[in-house]
């Protein structure tokens, strides 16, 4: 597959019934919509006692607006366009006209034939449309509860993880450099297992880490499908001048976050470890601003989190939460939201469409891109050969080395080996959508 526009495969279409893990698409977009509406209806008590009457009838017009959303996806009628004030309602209505153009006007753009990253990141954003129009409930996060649940039935694992990073960090000097890079590769595969806790591939059923996340790790090992973190270590150890470790020190890395809970500890522990190491002078977080895929995570989920970990009950939670906190205080962690990141755009358009993301991204010396839906939108969530290769699927993003840790869960992988898809295939007909397989792919080459 060469890398020149007229051979990109199509877009993965939402008329596409994959055999999906849990639910298809079109069963899985109307049951999250009925959890939002039965959350909303479950808070009214709380809406009248925060806002009296004006409470109520907000929730009452918030759910109209929801159940017809609901009822336009379920019947396959035509996107809309937007109608709220939201910063970014003109850059959503764009988009439509561009899908309308690329499909040409015979026909309206609609639920079921437009492309899935479309009218899946389209269903969100009508959520929050639904809300906004709604003061004074606007700001009421409709999946906070089921990530705090996810985040509170992991605490077994979160006090595992944050007991084997004082471990760590205690023996931090004494570390050589083979030691520094097991442990490196056991926080990264952590990190990316952390990524099957989403609550967006089960429709915001419980889908929390029960079990010791270092554990099981070595049983894990075989359903890594590419395994580039050999590329990431020597990207990391690569830039800059030397530092106090004798290893060298990148100076910025940046996350692109996925969810809360279980995941975001894994996150917030693997940059712990980069900074506390050595690896990393600072890091550069970046989240979304609104609610988005059930458990995507917004400034609040980290705040909260971070909250969390400081409150509890365990001595190693406690002291990451305190330090977690300090980190971000003292500039050495940084939080960012782009309105870039709620659209449905591809990755390969960010330099045109968001310039200036793009650009705050080229000054990291490497970018960790968390979860499946980033994997979708760098890969542009194409119907592509599975032996293509990722730099060819970027299709020229690159704004610095990048890295992708994702659990699969969608009906897309570049990048292997050939005759692997086929062979998972036969074995595992659910192998691109049951969460149970993952890589870590890297591309390292700086594009202009
Ligand atoms: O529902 C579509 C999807 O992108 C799935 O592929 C995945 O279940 C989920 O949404 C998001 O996953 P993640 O949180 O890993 O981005
Ligand atoms: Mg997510």
């Amino acid at each position: 597959m060469m890398a020149a526009d007229h051979s990109v495969p199509p877009s993965l279409s939402a008329s596409v019934e994959g055999s999906f893990a849990y639910l298809t698409i079109r069963d899985r977009l109307p049951t999250i919509l009925t959890k939002v509406i039965d959350t909303i209806h479950r808070n009214k008590n709380k809406f009248f006692e925060e806002y009296g009457e004006e409470g109520i009838n907000a929730e009452k017009q918030t759910i109209g607006l929801l159940s017809k959303l609901r009822n336009e996806l379920q019947t396959d009628k035509p996107v809309l366009e937007l109608t709220d004030s939201l910063q970014d309602a003109e850059s959503w209505n764009q988009y439509l006209q561009r899908q309308q153009r690329l499909q040409g006007d015979q026909e309206s753009v609609s639920w079921f034939k437009s492309p899935w990253l479309y009218v899946e990141c389209y269903m969100y954003r009508r959520i929050q449309e639904a809300l906004w129009l709604n003061p004074p409930i606007s700001d009421f996060d409709v999946f906070n509860e089921a990530k705090t649940q996810s985040f509170y039935a992991s605490q077994q694992a979160v006090m595992a993880l944050c007991t084997y990073l004082e471990d760590v960090r205690k023996n931090m000097e004494k570390l050589s450099k083979n030691l520094l890079l097991e442990h490196f590769n056991t926080l990264l595969q952590v990190s990316l297992w952390g990524n099957r806790c989403d609550l967006s591939i089960s429709a915001g059923q419980d889908n929390a880490q029960k079990t010791s996340p270092i554990e099981s790790l070595n049983s894990l090992q075989p359903f890594i499908l590419v395994n580039d973190s050999s590329m990431v270590w020597s990207t990391l150890n690569s830039p800059q001048e030397p530092g106090e470790s004798g290893t060298k020190t990148a100076d910025r890395v940046d996350i692109v976050l996925d969810n809360a809970g279980f995941e975001l500890v894994t996150d917030l522990v693997l940059a712990d470890f980069l900074v506390s190491s050595g690896l990393a002078r600072q890091i550069h977080f970046h989240g979304k601003s609104f609610p988005w895929f059930v458990s995507d995570v917004t400034v609040n989920d980290l705040q909260w989190t971070i909250q969390q970990t400081m409150g509890a009950n365990h001595k190693w939670v406690s002291k990451c939460g305190f330090q977690w906190r300090n980190y971000l205080k003292e500039g050495v962690w940084h939080y960012h939201e782009h309105p870039f990141w709620t659209q449905p755009h591809e990755f390969c358009d960010m330099a045109a469409d968001a310039p200036e993301l793009y650009a705050t991204l080229q000054q990291a010396a490497l970018v960790l891109f968390k979860g499946d839906l980033n994997y979708r939108k760098l890969t542009g969530d194409r119907d592509w050969d599975h032996t293509v290769g990722f730099s060819t699927a970027l299709r020229g993003f690159g704004p610095a080395p990048l890295c992708s840790l994702r659990t699969l869960k969608a009906n897309i992988q570049v990048g292997l080996q050939p005759g692997l898809g086929e062979k998972l295939t036969s074995q595992d007909p659910t192998w691109m959508t049951s969460g149970k397989y993952a890589v870590i792919q890297s591309f390292c080459q700086k594009s202009e």
